[in-house]
């Protein structure tokens, strides 16, 4: 380590909540979803240990996948402007990933003598220890304290304080379905002092070919990414799924409003899944459900906050009005 990293090095802190309990939750998951009927599902979170969160990397640099380049324009021309508006001093990001988007707002709330303290919260590690080292040295006095958790049972963790932004963005909270999603946002409402603000990523309703392409490239890295799953219950729990003989399917729902993923198995097969107790019988061309991807409007985004007692005070979208990024506060 050089003399640097080690002085960046006392300015990290990261906390693991995933220590213990991890693959006792993974199996109930597993297996909860694995024995639905009609639709058998598997859990999203999945996606990301080190390799998938690569290639969610290479995901977000595909000329089809849209909204990781929209956020980046709305973000890069008014992070000045969400710091301002927010007051914040504090940033504390939601399945942060790499970052590489919040840099836009660091560094803005550096230039504004605003920045005390970065909370990425993310259930992979890589990506958290990374850039943790990278922006400490970026940034010095920056402290970055990480927590590696599941964002939707371990936020209570969170270290205190006030003026804190909670960023939450790539449109992740459209990977919630309708009820997980209005529970979130009022469990996070509730952690929210008067001060604090929240920042939201939400991809926008649009022309159902760009939307599906944007889930299912010609290069193949989403149907790649997509059956990371499958590797991913193979390795955990011993799973015996030939990942080779499944198909990456995506479909926008327009009822639903959401990009629907998913794989198909070409086999009639019998499944082994010993870490969950299970045994999964698939018939030749049945579907598993992996992820959904909500579309919003500005109206219903608007409405949903409200609904959490959060209140709109600005929305943005980039000049093609493909993405949109609110900011809300505490309703009174
Ligand atoms: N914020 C980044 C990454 C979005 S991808 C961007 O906008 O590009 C979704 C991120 O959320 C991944 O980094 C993934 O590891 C993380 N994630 C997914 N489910 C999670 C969960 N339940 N708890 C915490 N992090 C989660
Ligand atoms: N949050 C991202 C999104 O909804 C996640 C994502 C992008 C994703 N591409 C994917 C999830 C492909 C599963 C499969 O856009």
């Amino acid at each position: 380590m050089t003399g640097a990293g080690a002085v960046a090095e006392a300015r990290i802190r990261i906390d693991d909540r995933l220590d213990g309990s991890a693959s006792d939750d993974l199996a109930v998951e597993v297996r909860d979803g694995l024995t639905k009927s009609p639709l058998k599902e598997l859990p999203p979170k999945l996606f990301y240990d080190a390799y998938g969160s690569d290639l969610f990397e290479q995901i977000t640099q595909l000329p089809e996948y849209y909204p990781t380049r929209c956020e980046r324009s709305i973000l890069n021309r008014r992070a000045p402007e969400i710091v301002a508006a927010s007051g914040a001093e504090e940033l504390i990001e939601l399945g942060s990933g790499s970052a590489s988007k919040t840099r836009a707002l660091l560094f803005a709330m550096a230039g504004a003598d605003a920045l005390r303290r970065y909370v990425p919260v993310d259930v992979s590690a890589a990506p958290v220890e990374r850039c943790a080292e990278e922006l400490c040295e970026t940034y010095p006095g920056l402290e970055v304290h990480g927590l590696i958790g599941d964002f939707q049972h371990d936020l209570v963790h969170l270290p205190g304080g006030e003026r804190r932004l909670f960023a939450f963005l790539g449109g992740t909270i459209g990977n919630f379905f309708p009820v997980d999603r209005v529970e979130f946002l009022a469990d996070l409402r509730e952690l929210m002092g008067p001060g604090d603000r929240l920042l939201l990523g939400t991809d926008l309703v649009k022309d159902v070919r760009v939307l599906e392409a944007a889930y299912d490239d010609s290069a193949g890295v989403t149907a790649e990414f997509n059956r990371n799953v499958l590797r991913v219950i193979n390795r955990e729990l011993g799973a015996g799924f030939r990942i080779d003989r499944f198909d990456h399917r995506a479909f926008y729902d327009e009822r639903e409003s959401w990009i629907e993923m998913r794989l198909r198995s070409l086999d009639d097969v019998v499944v082994p899944v010993p870490g969950a107790g299970i045994e999964v019988p698939l018939e030749a061309g049945e579907e598993i459900r992996t992820e959904i991807s909500t579309k919003f409007t500005a109206a219903r985004v608007e409405h949903e906050l409200g609904e959490a007692g959060l209140r709109l005070k600005r929305f943005w979208t980039d000049d093609a009005g493909m993405f949109g990024l609110s900011l809300s506060a505490p309703a009174g």
